[in-house]
């Protein structure tokens, strides 16, 4: 590959790189895929308003989020499965947010544990949870989140049930890899991830093996985790959670105002409007559709977020100037570091935050926190 110059250059050598598998399982939608393809070209068709002859010296990009110091408002999302994208994954990209100052989000479903991440990184992450139908096992993993210093856990609440990705099942999903002749032919072409995954222990769901009742290999989980996704979650189980958790609460998954309303009413201190990548409900709105109405409805009560589709900093911006305070990167930081391990998500982070810059002083701004509609050409919105 030649110079990297953007997140597209990261994913086509993450699709060289990284087993067919964990490659479509990250880079994947639902069904077809008509939500996750609006996620993007409904980013694409917001046209922003050029500015001349504005002072655009002295910009900053710095922000918070909930209350954590951000270099820009970007976060590592939560994403399963990291650390089959590249050997130990989930610290790598930790530690390449740690250094960039934006915060850092562990899925329930990562390979490396929360207490790998805390071992190898000083500043506080955030925990991401599904709430599983053992609630001893919800109450285990926040007491651990607790332990492991997490500063914030983003509750997940639009994966009560499963939406179905094609190549998932094709490609029969598992991690580690079962050694079908296909996949075997498939890894020989990956060396650089074997050597990877050959030097780690970590190749199995490091929240979970070892700390769920009956849970002791990868075989058993797939099917565990289908069962134990728990369908009944409802406002109540919300109030629970903040309560023994009892500190930020995020809460991830709001695509209608309606639902807005009813997280904003818990106090959580963000809500992340997002379609979770168009991996779930295919035929929502795309998240960037949804998030003027809901930042209008509820950004006076708490911060609002987005994610989905976010590929770029032009993304990042138009996101920040519909109310998203924060934005959240699965995909493109999933690219980088199938790409070039922890080097590959400090380039994402990098360009992210170059193009992002730049953009934002085309448009005759300098402080990202200024930023607003105005930036936007009416009626592409
Ligand atoms: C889980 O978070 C998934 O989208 O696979």
């Amino acid at each position: 590959m030649s110079v990297i110059t953007s997140i597209e250059d990261l994913r086509l050598l993450a699709r060289r790189r990284v087993p067919k598998m964990f490659y479509d399982y990250a880079d994947a939608g639902s069904w077809t895929e008509s939500t996750y393809r609006a996620n993007e070209s409904d980013f694409s068709s917001i046209l922003l308003r050029q500015r001349v002859a504005v002072n655009m010296e002295g910009r900053t990009l710095r922000t918070t989020m909930a209350g954590q110091a951000a270099t820009m408002p970007v976060a590592i999302a939560p994403t399963g499965l990291t650390g089959m994208q590249h050997a130990d994954g989930e610290i790598l990209a930790a530690r390449a947010a740690e250094q960039f100052g934006v915060p850092f989000t562990l899925s329930t479903m990562s390979i490396c544990s929360m207490e790998d991440i805390a071992a190898h990184t000083a500043s506080p992450f955030w925990f991401q949870l599904y709430v599983m139908r053992d609630r001893s096992f919800v109450e285990s993993l926040i007491d651990r989140a607790k332990a492991a210093r997490c500063s914030a856990l983003m509750l997940t609440l639009d994966l009560q049930v499963l939406g179905q990705r094609h190549k998932d099942i094709k490609n029969g999903l598992s991690a580690p890899p079962k050694p079908t002749f296909m996949n075997l032919l498939d890894l020989a072409l990956k060396p650089r991830w074997c050597m990877g995954m050959l030097g780690t222990r970590r190749r199995s769901f490091g929240n979970i093996v070892g700390h769920a009742k009956g849970v002791s290999d990868l075989s058993s989980l797939s099917s565990w985790t289908a069962e134990q996704f728990d369908p009944a979650l409802s406002w109540q189980d919300v109030e629970w959670i903040k309560k023994r958790w009892g500190g930020p609460l995020i809460l991830k998954g709001i695509m209608d105002v309606e639902d807005a309303r009813l997280a904003a009413a818990t106090g959580a201190d963000a809500i992340v409007v997002s379609n979770h990548g168009g991996r779930q409900l295919d035929g929502a709105p795309s998240a960037v559709k949804a998030l003027p109405q809901i930042a209008d409805a509820v950004g006076g009560q708490t911060e609002v977020w987005m994610d989905s589709g976010i590929r770029s900093g032009q993304d990042v911006l138009k996101a920040v100037a519909l109310g998203a305070r924060g934005t959240l990167i699965g995909r493109a930081f999933l690219y980088g570091l199938g790409a070039m391990g922890q080097a590959g998500v400090t380039k994402c982070l990098d360009i992210i935050q170059r193009e992002l810059d730049t953009t934002m002083a085309f448009c005759g701004r300098t402080r990202i926190v200024d930023v607003d509609r105005s930036i936007l050409v009416p009626g592409t919105y």
